[in-house]
């Protein structure tokens, strides 16, 4: 959410890339645009749920699969994105979710992929192994997420999201 952010660059690379190759039917669901007060209790329990978290919730639950995008601050995720993912609990769960961790930094995320992968395996979602990590954003892809290296990057999108994908196929194969 933060003003001037870079890590959407990401989300835009990811939803250029599925639909280019016909993988799926992305859609970005913006923190920013959802813009949740600070947490005060979990939806299900809320009488006047804020503005957008019914949707949000609709949007998780019917979602096969999810790519987090997340930058890292001071070695942790961003509060908006904690904020978010407690508002739900059955939604997350049995959900494959694949991580995207970002930093303008030559380090890409490390920090905060371990700390998410706690979190999200507290509310029993499928994280897959794989992770994309991004060290240099604004070096390496433009504000519309045109990596500079489109081989390269291509590359090692092609096997995350095709792990991601798996584990779609398995959940859905499972659950229907
Ligand atoms: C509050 C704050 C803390 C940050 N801490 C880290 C960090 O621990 N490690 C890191 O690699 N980058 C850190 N960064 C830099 C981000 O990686 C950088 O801003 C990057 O572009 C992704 O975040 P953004 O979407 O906010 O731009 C921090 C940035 C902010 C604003």
């Amino acid at each position: 959410m933060r003003t001037g952010r870079n890590s959407h660059r990401m989300a835009l690379f990811f939803k250029n890339y599925l639909e280019e190759n016909n993988l799926a039917e992305p859609e970005i669901l913006d923190l920013a645009a959802y813009n949740f007060p600070l947490f005060e209790e979990r939806l299900r329990y809320l009488a006047s749920p804020p503005a957008g978290a019914t949707e949000f919730a609709g949007k998780i639950k019917s979602a096969q699969g999810i790519i987090m995008v997340v930058p890292e601050y001071n070695g942790g995720y961003p509060a908006s994105l904690k904020n978010a993912i407690d508002l739900l609990i059955d939604e997350w769960r049995h959900k494959p979710v694949a991580l995207v961790a970002v930093s303008d930094g030559p380090f890409g995320g490390t920090q905060v992929i371990t700390q998410l992968q706690f979190v999200l395996w507290k509310l029993g979602a499928y994280v897959i192994p794989s992770r994309f990590q991004v060290a240099n954003v604004t070096a390496n892809f433009d504000d519309k997420g045109i990596p500079a290296d489109r081989q390269s990057v291509d590359k090692r999108a092609s096997s995350f999201i095709a792990e991601l994908l798996d584990c779609i196929a398995v959940n859905i194969a499972k659950h229907s």
